[in-house]
């Protein structure tokens, strides 16, 4: 039967079908009835549509980012332009092809956005080759199969890229800072070229990446390859979490474009002579607060953490490291000369629970954002720890902070887009 005597006789016609079905024309769509393979549930589909997935075609258009840090704990994001399946082959130094599959039940992972492959374990201080391959993965409809059968698309591969891993043992190590990059194309680019210049050994990306979180689509631009380029795929990320990546009906995703340590964003790391904590100072208002719905529970997760940090601090990476640094997004102390009788003081439930462990620990900075306003603010007695804040996603505003640690001494500076220095400082041993 043809398509057109087939509508003619069920009664089909430009959107318009029997008693208790669909009638809504092309979105209409019965469930397929495995008990009557003669029928069609979809007249209006023809066969060879692609009803999920995708058909070939290119995949690879946008640069992946490493994300860890360190070479324990390397996961590959690899945004894609097409639902895709593929795997990731790595190889240290000009050693063999290893390969990388993410899987799930049993199945090769299916990503409509994103490939992610977490790493093994790597040596430290080692040079990474990486690359991906994929195939598009779409379902086409067969004869009166709507959810028809699974095709495939010819295999691609990435170009190779590769990255160095950290190393614990070495004798110095070199970072940058962004945060509150907040989707400005302008203050992304700059940023990547003067992070360009300097090569660090990671990148730390320390909060509001975004404005918020709201469609998958945009995600991966949003976390992975901003603007469309690569920010992380010769050196690691260090993921740091920001309020505003709490905010929107995908935040719940977020995990999915990152690539921090067992997907958590708190977790520690060691590069040469600097220990590294990164902790996640959630949402900046009370849990209970109607901004967020009834969704937040921030208080709870702080309270995790803190157990989480009480730990971290006694295990020998962090207890023999000469500079010991927490990164986080929200302050926990601000009090700003340019801004009087502002009424934020810093992230007092974060302040509360962690505080004691840090001072106790040896933690002689904290480097911050949030504020969208600039401030060093050394160590008073009110405020035991000296606390970096960085700037604002407006390139007037915006901050890029450089970091070497050496075995005696951690020098700090912080510049605006023009290269102008904003702060400078060194500190001896922890
Ligand atoms: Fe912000
Ligand atoms: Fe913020």
């Amino acid at each position: 039967m043809d398509r057109r005597e087939f509508l003619a006789k069920s009664g089909f016609s430009a959107g318009v079908v029997g008693a208790g079905v669909l009638t809504t024309g092309a979105a209409a769509l019965q469930a397929q009835d495995y008990s009557d393979y003669s029928k069609d549930p979809r007249p209006d589909v023809a066969e060879g549509s692609c009803t999920a997935g995708s058909l070939d075609g290119p995949i690879f258009v946008r640069p992946p980012m490493v994300a860890g840090p360190s070479g324990d704990a390397i996961t590959i994001l690899q945004p894609i332009e097409r639902t895709a399946t593929g795997y990731l082959e790595y190889a240290i130094e000009g050693g063999d092809w290893q390969r990388v599959d993410a899987l799930q039940a049993g199945m090769k992972r299916l990503a409509e956005h994103v490939l992610k492959f977490r790493l093994p374990p790597l040596p430290p201080g080692k040079t990474i080759r990486y690359r991906t391959t994929a195939t598009t993965i779409g379902w086409v409809k067969v004869r009166q199969f709507y959810h028809g059968e699974v095709k495939s698309g010819q295999p691609q591969t990435s170009e190779e890229r590769s990255f160095r891993t950290l190393d614990p043992h070495a004798d110095s190590t070199t970072f940058a800072v962004w945060n509150d990059t907040h989707e400005n194309d302008e203050t992304l680019a700059r940023l990547r070229s003067l992070t360009e210049t300097t090569k660090p050994d990671f990148l730390l990306w320390n909060g509001d990446q975004s404005n918020d979180c709201h469609f998958e689509n945009a995600m991966a631009e949003q976390f992975i390859c901003p603007t469309g380029a690569a920010i992380a795929d010769r050196w690691p990320l260090a993921y740091v979490r920001g309020n505003h990546e709490c905010r929107g009906p995908a935040a719940w995703s977020l995990a999915e474009f990152t690539g921090s340590p067992d997907d958590l964003f708190y977790y520690g790391f060691r590069s040469g002579p600097l220990a590294a904590l990164v902790m996640d100072t959630g949402e900046d208002k009370a849990d209970n607060s109607p901004y967020y719905g009834g969704t937040a529970a921030y208080t709870q997760m702080q309270a995790t953490q803190s157990k989480w940090l009480q730990s971290a601090v006694q295990e020998e990476w962090f207890r023999t490291a000469p500079h010991k640094v927490l990164f986080c997004h929200i302050p926990l102390w601000f009090d700003h000369p340019r801004i009087p009788n502002n009424p934020f003081h810093g992230h007092e439930v974060c302040r509360n629970f962690w505080k004691k462990t840090l001072v106790d620990a040896g933690v002689k900075l904290v480097v911050s954002g949030h504020t969208h306003d600039y401030l060093w603010m050394p160590a008073t007695e009110s405020q035991p720890i000296a606390q970096l804040v960085g700037g604002a996603p407006n390139p007037k505003y915006a901050t890029h902070i450089t970091g070497k640690a050496t075995k005696d001494e951690l020098t700090i500076q912080m510049s605006n887009l023009d290269g102008k220095v904003l702060a400078e400082f060194a500190m001896g041993k922890s």
